[in-house]
């Protein structure tokens, strides 16, 4: 399946050669607003739900326990509670507030997180270097 092929759409534009400027839609429970962008030439994908404590957060869209996208391509990554972020490929848990697998093959990993700021209609994401031995325990 190639990127076109799935529910992920189209890259967004960028601000700088570090940030990505994502269109906001309404998060509430059971929400998640997706956007792809690229590092080191690599595609990726990444999304933004809302915390526990109502804050939103952006993670990269890829599973600690085997670096693949926690969705089939449908961009389907939250558990039936709507809050709790789940991988497809093997159940993993992981908690929207702070990324640790709370439950699964990723246990004492966590999601990779990527700064997230409030530009009024929309949110802007930096795109940060991959963290030196990700997966990292969470
Ligand atoms: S790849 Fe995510 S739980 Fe295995």
């Amino acid at each position: 399946m190639s990127d076109d092929d799935d529910d992920w759409g189209d890259e967004p534009d960028r601000t700088s050669d570090t940030e990505i400027r994502v269109a906001k839609v309404p998060l509430t429970t059971g929400k998640v607003a997706t956007f792809r962008f690229r590092r080191d030439g690599e595609p990726f994908s990444g999304f933004i739900v809302i915390g526990r404590d109502g804050r939103p957060r952006a993670w990269v869209n890829r599973c600690p326990h085997v670096p693949y996208p926690l969705d089939f391509g449908d961009g389907e990554v939250l558990d039936h509670d709507g809050v709790t972020i789940v991988c497809a490929n093997h159940g993993a848990r992981f908690e929207p507030d702070h990324g640790r697998c709370i439950w699964g093959p990723a246990r004492g990993r966590g999601l990779e997180p990527l700064p997230l700021a409030d530009d009024g209609d929309a949110w802007i994401v930096t795109i940060t270097p991959e963290p030196p031995g990700w997966p990292y325990d969470g």
